[in-house]
């Protein structure tokens, strides 16, 4: 069971973070090579699959890093490890929040949406950070 959702959290966290990668550092400089329709035609056919694939890495990364808490940190006494993991948790939940404010075809997020490239630029260097306190975690 242990290794079954270690996996799981790991194979959301490539999937998730990876395709963040691959939509600001791929698809989004190679979109220049069309004119302004064939554009948002491609991007928006590319935004409605990643919205499954990032909502499915969301819920298994929480699901599964739910369990790991309860698992390897819920008896440990507060001290850094439980600090960095809080520091982990709150980033992955901001992380989480601008990918939902991408996806979700809400009007209310259309503001969000107009500034994509940034929040992508923001979201993919939070994922940076949140791998790189867990490994910290892991190994520190
Ligand atoms: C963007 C979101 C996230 C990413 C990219 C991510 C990534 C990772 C990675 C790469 C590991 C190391 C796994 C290993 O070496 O086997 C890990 C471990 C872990 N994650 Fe996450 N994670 C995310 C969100 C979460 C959330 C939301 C929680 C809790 C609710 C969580 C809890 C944990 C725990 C407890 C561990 C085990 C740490 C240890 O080995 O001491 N993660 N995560």
């Amino acid at each position: 069971m242990t290794t079954l959702m270690q996996w799981i959290h790991l194979m959301a966290a490539v999937t998730g973070i990876g395709g963040l990668a691959f939509l600001l550092l791929i698809l989004m400089p190679s979109l220049r090579v069309l004119n302004p329709e064939q554009r948002s035609t491609l991007f928006q056919a590319v935004a409605n699959r990643f919205r499954w694939a990032s909502w499915s890495a969301i819920a298994l990364l929480l699901a599964s890093g739910i369990y790991n808490v309860r698992q390897y940190y819920w008896e440990l006494a507060w001290g850094r490890s439980w600090s960095f993991l809080t520091f982990k948790i709150i980033l992955s939940l901001v992380l989480f929040s601008i990918v939902l404010g991408l996806t979700i075809p809400w009007r209310v997020f259309d503001r969000l949406r107009a500034r994509r490239q940034t929040w992508l630029i923001v979201a993919l260097s939070m994922g940076v950070v949140v791998i790189l306190i867990s490994a910290y975690l892991r190994r520190g």
